[in-house]
């Protein structure tokens, strides 16, 4: 019995340790970044899905449309609906992605995706992995990058978080050895934990930013920890004129909440699961997760959504509609800018902060005490199409220095 149970986490391991073999030998053919200025039609995929994500993608997405609008009618760009990505159908085909879903997702160039129900143990789903993380395998996002800004405090981040590998990869592969023992895998490899680390870099030298901090706990979790860090401080040797600094995720996590430590920081390269969780720690102080968007970038493909998951909570206690779209509006942002339209992209994200930030005349509470997700998006919509919403803007932020 014991000895069965022993040879089949055997096999298990020996299956997983081929297909990671597999998928390094992959990365390091790499692939080259699609060049979306050679794109015509760009195809932004939308998928909608679950609890206050439909509501919310829908908001999203008529910021898009409607920013888009010459653009759309100039045939360049095509907003395509991808209805399948919902938990019921999720779960009638018993797959985080079903496969009709997942072809249609690869054939468009970036996707805004809504949250999604990710199934725990217990629940009325069956326990299928979450589409997000499956999206972001299946499509190699190796790079979820999650800006958070607080320009009162002078506080602009910007968190690079591994996407394929650390503890999320085989989160739903580990083996269970009789009733008592339990067993996951977290992987880095040498080649993931390079790609995302040089994509913080090259950003930190695009925008003139000469301090990077890596986040890791490789005093404990020395294997694959050490590796990230190793890594990192074999790719700080390139950028001479960039500092990299370690912080263990603990300290690390205590030092966001610290006013005098916190805008120090500035790029943020850090392994999956810890930045899941500093993102969220961010995300609240800059008004709270529904104010958060994410970017995951891959060579071939892009996908675009909020920080935080479908609320269900929300939609039970009938506050779906209340639901703040700006974490969306932000992914949307985000997409604009990843297609090469920053001009576009630069006017969602002023408006975003002089409604959120600077005039607040409407305010999102996520209950009946504040505005709907509509009349919010009304609100960001009328100031992108402020013709003083740069001057505006502009002096907002004079007014703080
Ligand atoms: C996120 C979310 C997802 C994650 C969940 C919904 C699987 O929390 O995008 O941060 O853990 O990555
Ligand atoms: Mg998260």
């Amino acid at each position: 019995m014991l000895e069965n149970s022993v040879e089949q986490a055997k096999e298990k391991f020996e299956i997983i340790i081929k297909e990671q073999l597999e998928r390094i030998e992959a990365m390091k053919q790499g692939s080259e970044a699609v060049d979306y200025t050679k794109i015509n039609p760009i195809i932004v995929g939308v998928c909608f899905g679950d609890g206050i994500g439909e509501i919310i993608s829908k908001h999203a997405r008529h910021v898009l449309e409607h920013i888009l609008k010459d653009e759309v009618e100039a045939g360049k760009i095509q907003f395509k609906d991808i209805a399948g990505l919902t938990i019921e159908n999720r779960a009638k085909h018993k797959k985080a992605i079903p496969d009709d879903v997942l072809e249609e997702i690869k054939a468009c160039h970036v996707i805004l995706k809504g949250p999604t129900t990710t199934p725990q143990a217990g629940d009325q789903w069956p326990n299928i992995e979450s589409a997000n993380v499956a999206m972001r395998r299946y499509l190699d996002l190796f790079a979820n990058v999650r800006p958070v800004k607080i320009p009162q405090e002078g506080i602009d981040w910007c968190f690079f978080r591994e996407n394929t590998e650390g503890a999320y990869v085989l989160g739903s592969r580990g083996v269970n050895i009789f009733d008592d023992l339990s067993i996951d895998f977290k992987v880095i490899t040498e080649q993931g934990a390079e790609r995302i680390i040089r994509m913080a870099f090259e950003y930190a030298k695009a925008n003139q930013i000469n301090y990077v901090t890596v986040v890791t706990k490789s005093n404990v979790v020395k294997t694959t920890d050490g590796r990230f860090s190793q890594v990192a401080f074999r790719i700080a040797k390139e950028y001479p004129e960039i500092k990299l600094d370690e912080w263990y995720i603990d300290i690390m996590t205590a030092k966001l909440i610290d006013p005098a430590r916190r805008k120090d920081f500035k790029v943020i390269v850090l392994p999956n699961l810890y930045g899941d969780i500093l993102t969220d720690e961010a995300a609240q102080l800059q008004g709270g997760v529904g104010t958060a968007g994410s970017a995951n970038i891959g060579t071939r493909w892009a996908m675009f959504e909020a920080i935080h998951g479908s609320a269900p909570r929300m939609v039970k206690e009938g506050r779906a509609q209340y639901a703040d779209p700006c974490s969306m509006i932000r992914a949307s942002a985000m997409l604009l800018r990843h297609i090469g339209y920053v001009e576009l992209a630069e006017k969602v994200e002023m408006a975003l902060e002089i409604c959120g930030q600077f005039e607040k005349k409407m305010s999102i509470t996520g209950r009946n005490t504040g505005v709907t997700g509509e009349e919010y998006t009304n609100y960001v919509l009328s100031w992108v199409d402020n013709p003083d919403l740069r001057s505006r803007w502009e002096s907002e932020i004079y007014n703080l220095k």
